[in-house]
């Protein structure tokens, strides 16, 4: 793969495995992933908006993060940090409670039953999520496709891990990422839901 230069300012950890701890303070910071950001306009918004946040926006695609990555540079946006990562690889490497709040907006919804595997949202994928995610942190989730809605609520709801809170998403309204932009011009609308992180179970110590 040719580099191009803003690739100096995004992570690479598709071959290797690293703590993040080392490098970023998880816990003096509000700290925000959005995981499969596109082209990140949702991730540039929430970076203007919120600029004391630590900001991790991860995709697996290089164009897409370099396209990110020269619009943070031209707004002069300093708190968001790309990673080239494929999503559960990098949740791996998260040390535990580090998340303030996880946004997975518009992920593929792989309708068909044979690809069902390439499904992020499953009830394996909720345990990892919630074990970064601190205590009464966020996990906040968009889609357009009310097939995959429903699964995903169900998978959530069946978890035990998350609580619902809708109100929550109120300071986000006005921040769209690129792929609801790109269903709102087409007339569909996409929906968004925000669940609350509780504590692990009483007979649970670890996940
Ligand atoms: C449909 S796009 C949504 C992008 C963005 N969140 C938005 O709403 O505009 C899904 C994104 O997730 C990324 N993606 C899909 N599977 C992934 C994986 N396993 N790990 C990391 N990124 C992934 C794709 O490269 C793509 O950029």
């Amino acid at each position: 793969m040719r580099s191009k230069p803003e690739d100096q300012y995004i992570k690479f950890m598709t071959e290797t495995y690293g703590s993040l701890r080392n490098e970023f303070d998880f816990t003096n910071n509000f700290t925000e992933l959005d995981l499969g950001c596109g082209k990140g306009s949702f991730t540039t918004q929430l970076g203007l908006k919120f600029p004391e946040h630590l900001i991790f926006a991860a995709d697996i695609m290089i164009g897409r993060l370099r396209k990110l990555q020269k619009r943070n540079q031209r707004e002069g946006i300093s708190n968001i940090h790309p990673i080239r990562v494929e999503a559960r690889h990098l949740i791996a490497m998260i040390p535990d409670n580090s998340i303030d709040r996880l946004h997975i907006l518009c992920p593929d919804p792989w309708p068909k039953d044979k690809h069902r595997a390439n499904r992020l949202m499953c009830s394996d994928f909720m345990a990892q999520i919630h074990r970064i995610i601190k205590t009464g942190g966020h996990f906040h989730f968009s889609t357009d496709d009310m097939q995959y809605h429903d699964i995903v609520r169900n998978v959530v709801s069946k978890s035990g891990l998350f609580e619902e809170n809708s109100e929550l998403l109120a300071e986000l309204k006005e921040i769209k990422s690129d792929f609801e932009i790109r269903w709102n011009s087409q007339g569909k609308e996409v929906h968004h839901f925000l669940w609350v992180a509780k504590p692990l179970p009483s007979y649970t110590s670890v996940h």
